[in-house]
């Protein structure tokens, strides 16, 4: 294959790429190089633009480790991680919506009873979440695995700091008989995603902040129910409208209620100020 010529490279790689024996992945691959080259011809990108492109792209591999991923603030920042979950998980009206995952969940972490203080030292206002996990015909589901992590009151999580030992403000705990579950923590405040590194740059060069509204993270799981990975945002926090990842969702915008003092829900008289809230899940059924 010669003289290929800017109408006749794209038909020439799909060829090129039709031994690929898995179909989807050919299927994908055709694809992937049709609208990469149709973006090339639509901006009539020039050598200076490629090479910028290229140079961005190595600086966003290059700061990856193991706990810093570029590459998914990239996808994040870019909607396409909002778009992928969207796609992927159409569901009953009822059921609760997912949103994005984000760099900060940690695998494997310490399972905890019903109640227990996940924030473990962490700085912040006390507080108090509660709920519920159902089916989408209202029945509750005993026993579902409850996966929550979220920042502290300066907006870091704990694997953003490069002296913790264990882990805080995270934790696995299973609902009770009746899909009930309750835990207490801090509450977290908004926080701005990593933005010292390529995809920050790429940000202000955009005249775009960085922020994220108070969330907490939930992944939620039980035999016969498709996962759940989600938030629950805090009514009135700033950057709900602005989202740097665009994740909020209304149905996931609940309040957070401040107490200035009194009887905790756990019973404990207190002169300090605390927070409590309620968010009940609805799991879909796992498709067959
Ligand atoms: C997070 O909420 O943890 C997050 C999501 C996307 C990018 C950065 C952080
Ligand atoms: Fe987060």
């Amino acid at each position: 294959m010669r003289n290929l010529d800017e109408n006749t490279i794209t038909q020439a790689v799909i060829e090129r790429n039709e031994k690929i024996q898995d179909d989807r992945l050919r299927h994908v691959m055709a694809s992937l190089v049709q609208h990469l080259h149709t973006f090339a011809r639509d901006v009539q990108l020039t050598e200076k633009e490629w090479e910028k492109g290229i140079e961005f792209l190595t600086a966003v591999g290059q700061i990856c480790t193991p706990t810093r991923q570029e590459f998914i603030l990239l996808s994040d920042t870019l909607g396409l991680s909002t778009l992928v979950t969207a796609q992927n998980h159409k569901k009953p009206e009822n059921c609760t919506e997912a949103t994005v995952f984000g760099p900060f969940h940690v695998a494997d972490v310490p399972m905890v009873d019903l109640g227990a203080d996940i924030s473990n030292g962490m700085k912040g206002v006390p507080f108090y979440v509660k709920g519920t996990v159902r089916g989408v015909d209202g029945e509750p589901i005993p026993n579902a695995t409850i996966e929550a992590w979220h920042a502290d009151e300066d907006g870091f999580y704990d694997v953003q700091d490069p002296n913790l030992i264990g882990c805080k403000g995270r934790a696995v705990m299973q609902a009770d008989s009746n899909g009930a579950y309750h835990f207490k923590t801090i509450m977290p405040e908004c926080y701005p995603i990593p933005h010292d590194g390529p995809v920050g740059k790429m940000l202000e060069a955009f005249k775009r902040h960085p922020w994220r509204p108070a969330h907490l993270h939930f992944m939620l799981s039980a035999p016969g129910y498709e996962r759940l990975v989600t938030h629950i945002f805090r009514e009135g926090s700033n950057y709900l409208e602005s989202d740097a990842v665009f994740g909020v969702r209304s149905s996931l915008v609940c309040d957070w209620v401040h107490h200035e003092s009194g009887v905790t829900p756990y019973g404990e008289q207190t002169g300090k100020p605390f927070v409590t809230t309620e968010y009940n899940f609805i799991l879909n059924r796992e498709k067959n």
